[in-house]
């Protein structure tokens, strides 16, 4: 049987789907490549030397779901396809509530409805919100300020719920903190349509000259250096994370979340100091004010995927720097 992967053509997609055919297991891919390359398949496949299948589907679309899950017998679903920039999400809040909570119940529904049992959920850091206290642990209050924050809420409120219903349903739901990197080949990587919205591939951006200087948002915050702290982690380590979620829902029913990340953290100031020094270039940047809705530490508590998963991050933040502008200088010559 395979497993159908939502949003596999994306970032952290992609690096998953690689680790799972690595894993020998079949994988279905279905993107509507919104924010991703319809190519990202072919580079899949010259990594793993492995098949995928990709289909351009919208999540939303509830037919077309429906057609892919009559052609295919699935075990499981890993659900990525979603919007996620904080910032647009403000703006344009019915998008993100249509893309993501609405398209995750076209997709439970094809799952009821084809008896498929497993899914592994994409969620994020950002429902913890504003924390004063770190690191984190999963039962935090959830309370996060932006639409997109609560589209993820929503999500993982809905798949706790049927697991509750459904004796026979098995869901982990996945709280990334800060993914970063890329692929040691750089055939895959983040590739955004548009501007960057994340710290990392800015201060790529700005090395690799594509704009002359970046802001750091406030150095008054109280931490070491007065600039924010947070849990990067190496996508590699992310993907390999979902590995050991899938062995675990095969074998453990009902819901539950767990937190990706290091357990460590990195301020601002760290990052660009880092990643000129690992990479041998310039990041020149202007200190400016706070960014609204910004905590100053977030880092996670990592014990319950280090228990239950038996998993833990383990590429260091030299490597994170070096992978990140190794994709960023190759990224669009192969
Ligand atoms: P991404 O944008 O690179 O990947 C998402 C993929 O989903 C893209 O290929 C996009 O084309 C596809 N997609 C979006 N809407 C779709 C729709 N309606 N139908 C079909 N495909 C659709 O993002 P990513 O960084 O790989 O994030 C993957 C998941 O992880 C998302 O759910 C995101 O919210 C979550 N997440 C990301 C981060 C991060 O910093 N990257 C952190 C925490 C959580
Ligand atoms: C990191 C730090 C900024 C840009 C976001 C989402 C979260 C999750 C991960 C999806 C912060 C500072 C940034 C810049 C800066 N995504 N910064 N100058 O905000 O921790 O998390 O991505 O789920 O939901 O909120 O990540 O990379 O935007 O910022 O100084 O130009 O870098 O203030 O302290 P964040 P980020």
């Amino acid at each position: 049987m395979s497993i159908l992967v939502t949003g596999g053509a994306g970032y952290i997609g992609s690096h998953v789907v690689v680790e799972l055919l690595n894993k020998g297991e079949k994988v279905v891919i279905l993107d509507n490549f919104c924010n991703s390359e319809r190519s990202t398949a072919d580079r899949i496949r010259q990594i793993t030397n492995k098949n995928v299948l990709d289909y351009l589907v919208d999540i939303t679309d509830a037919r077309a779901v429906d057609r892919i899950f009559a052609l295919h017998g699935f075990e499981c679903v890993i659900h990525f396809a979603a919007l996620k920039a904080v910032g647009e999400s403000v703006q344009n809040p019915f998008a993100y509530y249509h893309n993501n909570v609405a398209g995750m119940l076209v997709l439970l529904k094809a799952m009821q409805k084809y008896n498929v049992k497993q899914l592994v959920f994409s969620s994020s850091a950002t429902v913890y919100g504003i924390q004063d206290s770190n690191p984190i642990y999963e039962t935090a209050d959830r309370s996060a300020i932006s639409p997109y924050g609560q589209t993820k809420i929503m999500c993982e409120n809905i798949i706790s719920d049927l697991a509750k219903a459904d004796p026979k349903f098995s869901a982990i739901s996945l709280r990334y903190f800060n993914p970063v990197g890329a692929h040691s080949s750089y055939l895959i990587g983040e590739n955004p349509k548009g501007a960057p919205n994340n710290l990392m591939p800015i201060i790529a951006n700005v090395a690799t000259k594509k704009t002359q200087k970046m802001s750091v948002y406030g150095n008054d915050y109280d931490t070491f250096d007065g600039t924010c702290i947070r849990d990067y982690i190496h996508v590699v380590d992310l993907a390999v994370g979902h590995i050991h979620a899938l062995e675990y829902i095969r074998c453990h029913k009902g819901m539950t979340s767990v937190n990706l990340g290091t357990g460590s953290g990195v301020s601002v100031l760290q990052a660009i100091e880092t990643f000129e020094s690992v990479n041998d270039v310039r990041v020149p940047y202007d200190v400016i004010d706070r960014r609204k809705g910004d905590s100053a530490v977030l880092v996670a508590n990592v014990d319950k995927a280090k228990h239950i998963l038996n998993w833990q991050a383990k590429i260091d933040f030299n490597t994170m720097c070096r992978d990140q502008y190794g994709w960023a200088t190759r990224c669009n010559k192969v």
